[in-house]
């Protein structure tokens, strides 16, 4: 019944003003079941109704009008996208938000100097004057959203199959520029066309766009992210993940550049805030962008995935890691430029490797053989013949693409996982272009320039370039090497021809790339701008190693990823209009994570990580205090928060049931990364917490949702609250809140 309603309040929508005709057949379709355990990545405007009494069941008191609504301002209308990959909420009417430090890392170590060191002490604003404006980071809110399958459907019949895919990111993107009313361009709109079911729909979204975005407060790194890479992916967990912005706007709350005359922005929602805590069972529920899944990858996929593609970016990221490590610890200055860059190539390194080990652990490559299997039988029982084929096209398409894939990773996380090659490969298009091309991009040359030789950290950085340079050569098909380049190398190993000498033949060679490239000479690459002589960046050392090595990844591989892209992309539109089908009124089904808006629901609840091994759904203050390791990189405490803490000041945040600050809790909803800073609120729909990251035991989740094991990790509301007023005496920040007890 209430399903029948939404459908029908969906098409009226669809009269007025939303064409949403696309969304409402396929939920039909869809939404007529649902999935057992509480996976689900549900796009909020197509709640189907078995989903949402499932909600309700579990503590829901939302209407489904409340979470998102196309006209009325709803919950929806706070949940936005932060910076360029998270999720942040808007918690006051002066356009406060909330997001993870994680999320605010960049920013808050682009506004610090060793002087000012935000990101080592934390910074708290006791007014709007105090606030730092940071620049290039942006908030971004939905607006509306619009299904366009059919005509990027009748573009694309327009295309021959094997271009569909060079071919699709201009024909979305020209869809989403015509959809674009003048109005929302006159206010820094932005439009996309996002694949559904890898192409089974097409979704419009439109967002509104601020730039003016300024840090309000954060804790210490040492709180903000205690526990460090250590901890990272990991329960329990300690972590006060949580930094503090605002936006700002002009004086019609629409977006404009930074400006000293901006006001705060007046939000359409505002996310109250809940300190009555959390127990075993208590509904969650997060609102955010998940950045990517791949829950219908296939057999063949997974294999290539835990047999090259993993371990070769695990491998590879650990050399850079430890080298850029030792120079981190060495010195504040170098810790703050690399601080963010590190992070974020440490936060994979780690999920690589843990995805690798749960997939293996799960048997995920026996699993999805075993869904196949049952697709071609469904497939041959019902006669649907153009399904039949389908797994032999997978394998040949994975096989095609197969024996190129480990050089395809080391050019991208070996060579280009050089800083130097890195930037060179940004400005690589100064190679090939004329006199009045560079003319008119030489801004962007100059800044690039500019940001390398601010980012770089040389020693690390010509280390890691040595080892890469060499780890290429020996473990990549001979057919793949550039040997004009290793010839040079090869000449000076000596005769003992042992792996130090070896190395030191590469460190040379790497050496005499970084003292003669212009690159890391600022003013010898401004001089050449003004008169670009082509004869000199050819002979330039960085240009001359990073071209000899784009020259067989651009003629040999590049070509046949285009040609896998294309025919997986092609492969798995089928697949996945199959198992729709199949599963048609029996299972309720979510497209692919793709960094749209997303809902997901669940509860608290504690697990077992392993036999005998029980994890309690809760983290305390005292837990905090446990894990402190004096000096430690990663564990270390500032003192005022010890002395607090030690006190047991818990004031209004104090957890009655543990007699504690609850600091961390988890829940069983589906997320992933993109996901991070999402509000977790409760069936009330109030704040109650953040998300910030996903358990080790549940790394295989991007391709297999594991309902026994995948827990979502959140920071506790009340823990939040505490650092800001006991730690950060930022009263100023309590009091735009909307707090209920
Ligand atoms: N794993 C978290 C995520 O992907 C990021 C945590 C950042 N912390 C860290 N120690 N690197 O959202």
């Amino acid at each position: 019944m209430q399903q029948l309603l939404f459908i029908c309040a969906a098409k009226k929508i669809n009269m007025k003003k939303f064409s949403l005709t696309g969304l409402v057949v396929i939920c039909l379709n869809l939404c007529s079941s649902f999935l057992l355990a509480d996976e689900g990545m549900w796009l909020p405007f197509l709640i189907g109704e078995k989903t949402y009494q499932e909600m309700v069941k579990k503590g829901l008191k939302l209407t489904k009008d409340q979470i998102y609504s196309a006209n009325k301002s709803s919950l929806k209308d706070a949940v936005i996208i932060f910076g360029r990959g998270c999720t942040g909420e808007i918690v006051s009417d002066k356009g406060l938000i909330f997001t993870n430090h994680h999320c605010g890392y960049d920013a808050i170590a682009k506004v610090s100097t060793v002087e000012h060191n935000y990101l080592k002490n934390g910074f708290w604003a006791k007014n709007l004057n105090e606030e730092i404006h940071v620049p290039d980071l942006t908030v971004q809110f939905l607006e509306r959203i619009k299904d366009v399958t059919e005509k990027v459907n009748s573009e694309l019949s327009k295309v021959e199959p094997s271009k569909t895919l060079s071919e699709l990111p201009k024909i979305l993107n020209n869809i989403a520029q015509n959809e674009l009313t003048e109005s929302e361009k006159q206010t820094s709109c932005e439009a996309k066309v996002v694949p559904m079911f890898s192409g089974n729909q097409y979704i419009l979204f439109v967002y509104k766009k601020y730039k003016d975005v300024r840090l309000v407060g954060t804790p210490s790194e040492s709180l903000g992210k205690f526990g460090g890479d250590t901890d990272n992916w990991e329960w329990p967990r300690h972590t006060a993940d949580f930094s503090i912005f605002r936006v700002y706007a002009d004086k019609n709350g629409n977006p404009a550049e930074y400006s000293p005359d901006n006001v705060p922005l007046k939000p359409k929602y505002v996310i109250p805030v809940s300190i009555k805590g959390v127990k075993p069972n208590s509904y969650a529920m997060t609102m955010g962008f998940p950045g990517g899944t791949n829950r219908f990858e296939t057999s063949y996929g997974v294999k290539l995935k835990t047999e090259i593609e993993n371990p070769s970016i695990v491998e590879l990221r650990d050399i850079r890691l430890k080298n850029m490590f030792e120079e981190m610890k060495k010195s504040d200055a170098v810790k703050l430029k690399l601080a963010s860059y590190y992070a974020g190539v440490a936060n994979y390194w780690k999920f690589f490797d843990g995805e690798n080990k749960q997939l293996l652990k799960y048997k995920v490559f026996e699993q999805k053989q075993n869904e196949e299997n049952k697709f071609i039988e469904w497939a041959k029982q019902n006669n649907k013949t153009e399904y039949i084929n389908l797994m032999n096209e997978f394998q040949q398409c994975f096989d095609n693409w197969k024996p190129y894939t480990k050089a395809a990773i080391y050019f991208r996380e070996g060579i280009l996982g050089s800083q130097l090659f890195s930037y060179a490969y940004r400005v690589f298009s100064l190679l090939n272009a004329s006199k009045e091309e560079i003319q008119k991009n030489k801004l962007n040359y100059i800044e690039l320039v500019i940001e390398l030789n601010a980012n770089i950290d040389l020693p690390s950085d010509k280390k890691n370039t040595a080892i890469l340079l060499k780890k290429y050569k020996e473990d990549i098909d001979p057919s793949f090497v550039p040997e004009s380049i290793y010839s040079n190398i090869t000449k000076d190993i000596s005769m003992t021809g042992n792996d130090q000498s070896s190395l030191n033949a590469y460190q040379n060679f790497v050496s005499n790339i970084y003292s003669n490239t212009i690159l890391l000479n600022e003013s010898k690459f401004n001089q050449w701008l003004e008169n670009p002589d082509k004869s000199v960046l050819q002979q330039d050392p960085a240009f001359q190693v990073l071209n000899a090595f784009y020259q067989i990844y651009s003629t040999k591989i590049l070509p046949e990823n285009q040609k896998f892209q294309t025919c997986n992309y092609l492969l798995q539109q089928k697949y996945q209009k199959g198992i729709l089908e199949m599963n048609k009124g029996k299972k309720e089904f979510y497209p692919d994570a793709n960094f749209t808006m997303r809902l997901s629901y669940g509860v608290v609840k504690p697990y077992s990580p392993k036999d005998a091994v029980f994890y309690k759904e809760v983290c305390t203050l005292s837990g905090v205090l446990e894990k402190y390791k004096p000096g430690d990189y990663e564990f270390d405490l500032p003192k005022d928060f010890i002395e607090t803490a030690t006190k047991k000041d818990f004031g209004r945040y104090v957890d009655k049931g543990i007699n504690d600050i609850a600091v961390t809790y988890i829940t069983t909803n589906d997320i992933t990364g993109g996901n991070s800073g999402s509000p977790v609120l409760n069936g009330n729909g109030e704040l109650i917490g953040l998300a910030f990251d996903g358990n080790y035991e549940a790394l295989s989740h991007k391709i297999h949702f594991d309902a026994q094991y995948n827990r979502t990790i959140c920071v506790d509301i009340r823990y939040v609250l505490w650092i800001i007023e006991k730690i950060g005496k930022a009263d100023n920040i309590i009091k735009e809140l909307k707090i209920s007890a």
